[in-house]
């Protein structure tokens, strides 16, 4: 379009050289009707030039937002500094530590419901807001995009009707709060809803949160993913709306379960020890294959994909962690995807806050030294 525009923009010099230069009557009138008629094209594609351009940067093109997004880390959702920021663990200093690491962005766990506590019209305690704004504040000043990830599906997932007024109203009030962010700041709708959500009631909740985030944010980048904790089985049973471009999909990654759930206290895994995996040609094609039929889906579907959750719980041994983080962050590379690694601190640590260290080994896994 631009070039079309600046090829007119050439003609229409073009032939207002010819008309001042012209001695000949009849030519100076043809030129003339040239000119004008190569105006009017001008400024038809000129404006037309203007809109696309507008509308390109507006809603940005999700493809593009997704590539920038790259590789980043799940963090604060179970901080102590939502309840006071005096006790938190995270610091200031922490989004530095994870830009200079190589990472590209943060997905902050929100959880609206527990420390928002949504009042009878909805209204979410100021006290979320501040947290949340410092959060948002400190990750773009580091040069980090943000996911607002809405991390309350502990809290909705057992009672989907009964928690849908708060959920709602809690976006609503979110969406307000942040619409004057820039394009650098995503929305996920729900993490991980679970089995109560049946693909049908997702559909219904998805629509309705979009519908109240596009009020207030009709160019935000919009996050979702399938109903069955985010997992790549859901994509097809995940229906999104053809009028809303302006989405990524994201999935969430951890089989096999009896390695990186092992001793892991929330899953029937808690009693497993001793799961290795050591990058098999079987172990690494189980990942491949479930790679490969999400890029399907995606392909099929022409959405941009983002891995917005795996990893290996700390009981795993470590050279099994490292193996199957790098596989796994490697195979979404290999097809473009986003990533965000669970987590920063508190289990599935990649970086340990009380001794102030990187989990050197689990960081060069997912950053590779060669790519920093
Ligand atoms: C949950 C965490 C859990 C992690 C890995 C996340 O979505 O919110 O509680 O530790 O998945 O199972």
């Amino acid at each position: 379009m631009f070039a079309a525009a600046s090829t007119a923009f050439c003609h229409a010099h073009a032939i207002q050289l010819t008309f001042a230069l012209c001695p000949s009557k009849t030519l100076l009138s043809l030129s003339f009707m040239n000119a004008r008629i190569f105006l009017i094209v001008m400024t038809v594609v000129g404006m037309s030039a203007v809109r696309t351009a507008g509308a390109q940067t507006q809603a940005p093109d999700p493809f593009a937002v997704n590539q920038r997004l790259g590789r980043g880390v799940n963090i604060i959702g179970w901080d102590p500094l939502w309840q006071d920021r005096a006790r938190g663990r995270f610091q200031d200093e922490h989004f530095k530590l994870i830009r200079e690491a190589g990472f590209n962005h943060v997905r902050i766990n929100l959880h609206p419901l527990r420390d928002g506590k949504p009042d009878a019209n909805g209204k979410l305690r100021e006290e979320f807001f501040k947290t949340l704004d410092w959060a948002v504040d400190q990750s773009l000043a580091n040069g980090l995009m943000v996911i607002l990830d809405y991390h309350d599906d502990l809290a909705i997932s057992p009672d989907p009707p009964g928690k849908k007024k708060d959920f709602l109203a809690s976006w609503a009030a979110i969406a307000e709060h942040c619409k004057s962010r820039p394009p650098e700041v995503l929305f996920e709708i729900l993490n991980e809803p679970a089995p109560k959500f049946t693909s049908e009631l997702w559909d219904q909740f998805c629509r309705e949160a979009l519908q109240i985030i596009r009020r207030s944010n009709p160019d935000r980048t919009v996050i979702v993913g399938p109903a069955m904790w985010n997992g790549i089985g859901g994509l097809d049973r995940l229906v999104l709306p053809d009028d809303d471009q302006n989405l990524i999909v994201t999935v969430h990654y951890y089989t096999p379960m009896e390695f990186t759930h092992q001793g892991a206290p929330w899953t029937s895994h808690r009693q497993t020890t001793g799961v290795a995996w050591n990058a098999t040609p079987q172990e690494t094609a189980a990942i491949a294959r479930d790679f490969d039929k999400a890029q399907a889906w995606a392909t099929q579907h022409r959405r941009p994909l983002y891995l917005g959750e795996f990893g290996a719980y700390d009981k795993a041994d470590m050279p099994s962690r490292v193996r199957y983080i790098s596989c796994v962050a490697r195979e979404a590379e290999k097809r473009k995807w986003s990533w965000a690694h669970w987590q920063f601190d508190g289990d599935f640590i990649v970086y340990d806050i009380r001794n102030k260290r990187w989990v050197e080994t689990i960081r060069d896994a997912l950053i590779p030294l060669s790519s920093r």
